[in-house]
């Protein structure tokens, strides 16, 4: 039953609880996703193709869980991809669809275990949203692209988001560590699953 994947998911309420839900569903959660209409990975990589070249040098997929969202961008010919995610199961998904360079157990909101200016472009779909990865994941994606990067990444855009990811959005751009260069009008995600949850597509420019 597809509503109590999404609900377990989004009802997690520790890392633990998250992680468990997620291996628990890795190996139907896409196809669960795709019976709902998940839009957020086309629109993502479309958007993401549009401000990233594909020779541009290391794509970050961050919280890539299978990695639908990276398999356009792989076949566009962006190389190498390095994903990263909490969920083993969800990376053992990714692995399988030989799309990724490098594929590691990391978790968002904590410092990542990457160097400095390490990556182009940073995609990251569905992650950054509540009771999955916290408003302070921008900091060390931040710090892990390189000066003129682009972050292209979804946001929940209905009742159920939570105020401290625009803040977040807001107090970066004002702290002058990024622009905000496009954001999508805003569209039903899962229209045939939770015709209630709405997402958009932010573009923000490291500075
Ligand atoms: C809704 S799924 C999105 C997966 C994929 N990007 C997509 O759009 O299909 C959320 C993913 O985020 C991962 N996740 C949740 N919290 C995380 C965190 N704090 N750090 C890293 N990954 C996290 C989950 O394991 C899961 O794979």
């Amino acid at each position: 039953m597809n509503e109590t994947n999404v609900a377990q998911a989004y009802k997690a309420k520790t890392l633990r609880e998250q992680q468990a839900a997620y291996d628990h569903w890795a190996n139907k959660y896409e196809p669960d996703l795709c019976a709902m209409g998940y839009r957020v990975p086309s629109v993502i990589s479309a958007v993401f193709t549009r401000f990233v070249s594909e020779n541009a040098g290391s794509i970050l997929d961050a919280g890539c869980g299978g990695g639908i969202q990276s398999e356009s961008l792989s076949l566009m010919g962006y190389r190498p991809i390095i994903g990263i995610d909490l969920s083993e199961g969800m990376l053992s998904v990714a692995h399988s669809k030989g799309i990724y360079s490098e594929l590691h157990q990391m978790t968002l909101g904590e410092k990542l275990h990457f160097d400095d200016d390490t990556f182009a472009g940073v995609i990251s779909a569905g992650t950054i949203t509540p009771n999955h990865a916290p408003a302070s994941s921008f900091n060390e994606l931040i710090r892990v692209a390189r000066p003129g990067a682009r972050i292209v990444f979804s946001l929940r855009d209905d009742p159920a988001q939570e105020p401290q990811y625009p803040a977040a959005l807001q107090r970066l751009s004002e702290s002058g560590l990024w622009r905000e260069m496009f954001v999508t009008e805003s569209f039903f995600s899962m229209p045939y699953g939770e015709p209630e949850i709405s997402h958009r597509v932010h573009v923000y420019e490291v500075a």
